[in-house]
């Protein structure tokens, strides 16, 4: 019996109605699966789809999780103290201001289960990360999408969608899949403009991909604002995203309500000893910036040449207009090279790629040059 047969449909039925509605969340495709259908050596498949780091974890990672791994018959320390103490040494916080995730989006998930019922709204914006509605329909309420300004969130819009109704607000900044950034002062501005009992997430999983002039004051607001959740990933510039840890940084009170409804083990014990490795090994990050800052001058100058529009980024992607996007990217894939599509966020006409390493842009140059015919 499987999930198509009519006892199976019996079952689902009895799910609740907003649960039964949720479009599940489309994934980049990973390289084993074009592999296999498509018949390709997996050595010679370049993805960029996922917006993962290119390079492979850190060595003082590797060691890391080598070393933890003789300890994984234990469960690992729900509390997580010492990645906790090196992230509130970091951020300058309180270790109680620390919410662990399975990954950043579990610290999205947790802020939704802990302030969303049904009949509440939750506001972002048009084009946002597919994680906010997904998280707002899981609880029963309501999205309130506004329109995106140039692709990126338009603040004034989205403070006037705010009303009694509104318990949550999902700000991305930067924004994935557009790339679109906000500067420090527009997003300050608006927080202090949101209702105190409005919860803000703002979500910054691209954080350490900005010039260092851009990088996001949020966590100095904590003290202001005890209605904003922080929300940062190891999964981008740190290297992590196969291990799933991310956190969240906000008021003690406010913590202390999401780990209640949060799994007492979510985080497991490599990925904290992996986490707090990373934390340590700046010069890391600090590298894998500067690669992508140089990937992204030469992918952007490639397509000016090609004459192909896209959306400028201040995240590890590229958000391009390709016309009939769906062609394109089967196009692409015949050429070896994973990319994302994203009609579901609104966008038929665009594909997203992730900075790769030199030889990976190249090669999806090349391929998209074919796909174009240019
Ligand atoms: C804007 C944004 N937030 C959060 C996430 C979630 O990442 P993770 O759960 O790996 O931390 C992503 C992942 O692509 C993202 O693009």
């Amino acid at each position: 019996m499987n999930a198509t047969t009519p006892a199976g449909a019996e079952v689902a039925a009895r799910a609740p109605e907003y649960v039964r509605r949720i479009a599940p969340y489309v994934p980049g495709k990973p390289s084993e699966e074009l592999a296999r259908e498509y018949g390709l050596p997996e050595a010679a498949i370049v993805k960029l789809a996922s917006n993962e780091n290119p390079r492979g974890p850190s060595p003082r990672v590797r060691d890391a999780i080598a070393a933890a791994a003789a300890g994984v018959t234990r469960y690992p320390d729900g509390n997580a103290f010492a990645l906790k103490g090196a992230l509130a040494a970091r951020y300058g916080v309180a270790p109680e201001q620390i919410v662990l995730g399975n990954g950043s989006n579990d610290v999205l998930e947790l802020a939704a289960q802990a302030f969303l019922s049904p009949g509440d709204h939750a506001v972002y914006a048009q084009h946002a990360f597919a994680v906010y509605p997904l998280a707002t329909q899981a609880r029963g309420a309501t999205g309130i999408e506004v329109p995106a300004r140039a692709f990126g969130h338009d603040l004034d819009a989205m403070r006037a969608a705010i009303t009694p109704r509104t318990r949550v607000v999902f700000v991305a900044n930067p924004n994935n899949p557009t790339g679109t950034w906000l500067p420090a002062s527009a997003v300050k501005a608006f927080i202090a403009g949101v209702p105190r009992d409005v919860v803000v997430v703002l979500d910054e999983a691209y954080d350490e991909y900005l010039d260092a002039a851009q990088r996001s004051p949020s966590t100095g607001w904590l003290v202001a604002h005890p209605n904003l959740i922080v929300s940062r990933t190891f999964s981008k510039a740190y290297g992590l995203a196969g291990l799933r840890i991310g956190f969240g940084l906000m008021h003690g009170a406010v913590a202390d309500l999401l780990n209640r409804v949060r799994q007492p083990f979510n985080v497991n014990a490599l990925a904290q000893a992996a986490a707090l490795a990373a934390l340590a090994d700046t010069e890391y990050v600090a590298e894998s910036a500067a690669l992508n800052r140089a990937g992204m001058s030469a992918l952007t100058n490639a397509l000016e040449g090609m004459g192909v529009a896209y959306v400028p980024s201040h995240g590890n992607f590229l958000l391009l207009q390709v016309g009939a996007a769906a062609a394109v990217y089967e196009r692409l894939l015949r050429e070896g090279v994973i990319v994302r599509p994203v009609a579901n966020y609104g966008l038929p006409q665009h594909l997203r790629v992730t900075v790769g390493l030199p030889a990976e842009n190249e090669r999806f140059l090349a391929a998209l040059k074919l796909a174009l015919g240019r």
